[in-house]
């Protein structure tokens, strides 16, 4: 686990849970103490632990995606706090507010979570920027790394798409994954671009044949073992 104060508006909590390196992230306003969780999975106690102990009021639950291991906390977190669940409008999973590109969500007072359709990963897949200091990239970009694309709903001309989208964004916003698969936890959108080889620039079609070259898809015994 690891506390980061990008601004004095937010807190950011990253929290390491499960067996798949996930993240589960709290994201609260300073000023008011309401919160929003951004994909809840496995340590749903551990969760409401740091809830509790920070005093923090828990609004709502807000996916990167639909795949099992982001999504697994959303039922018992919703149902223990009352938080509304917030999803892409793609996403075919329980949700209370469905968001599209360009949507935002007001937590608190201060706290502003602005929403970005990257689809590739997974056709609901988003990216979710926080007050202009930090962006949850979910299983669409990780440190070092990025999700695959040959699941259910995977689209690799989608993920080149959704990398320009990102290529456009402020570079200096703190990168926060949905796993722990780099060699740090946290990053900057701006050394990504720099340094991780699957942003590297290639055509279209180089990029298509990149991700779905055999090397780079998980195994199909357990599909959650890597870049899931
Ligand atoms: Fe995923």
């Amino acid at each position: 686990m690891s506390t980061n104060k990008p601004s004095e508006a937010v807190m950011i909590l990253q929290l390491k849970v499960g067996d798949y390196k996930n993240f589960s992230y709290i994201v609260a306003d300073a000023a008011t103490g309401e919160a929003a969780v951004i994909d809840p999975a496995w340590e749903v106690q551990l969760i409401l632990e740091k809830l509790k102990e920070r005093n923090l009021n828990l609004k709502f639950i807000v996916n990167t995606h639909a795949h099992l291991d982001h999504i697994e906390g959303n039922a018992s977190l919703s149902s223990v706090t009352g938080a509304k669940i917030v999803m892409h409008a793609n996403s075919y999973a329980k949700k209370d507010i469905a968001v599209k590109d360009g949507g935002s969500l007001k937590v608190g007072k201060n706290a502003i979570l602005h929403f970005i359709h990257t689809p590739g990963h997974s056709s609901e897949s988003m990216c979710i920027i926080v007050n202009d200091i930090a962006i949850f990239t979910g299983d669409t970009l990780f440190v070092g790394e990025c999700g695959r694309v040959d699941l259910p709903g995977g689209d690799a001309n989608a993920l080149y798409d959704s990398f320009e989208k990102l290529r456009s964004l402020d570079p200096k916003l703190a990168l926060y994954p949905g796993h722990d698969y780099g060699n740090r936890p946290v990053s900057t959108l701006g050394e990504e671009i720099r340094s991780n080889y699957t942003l590297a620039k290639r055509t279209r079609e180089e990029f298509v044949k990149f991700m779905l070259n055999e090397s780079r898809v998980g195994s199909k015994e357990d599909p959650l073992s890597r870049l899931s």
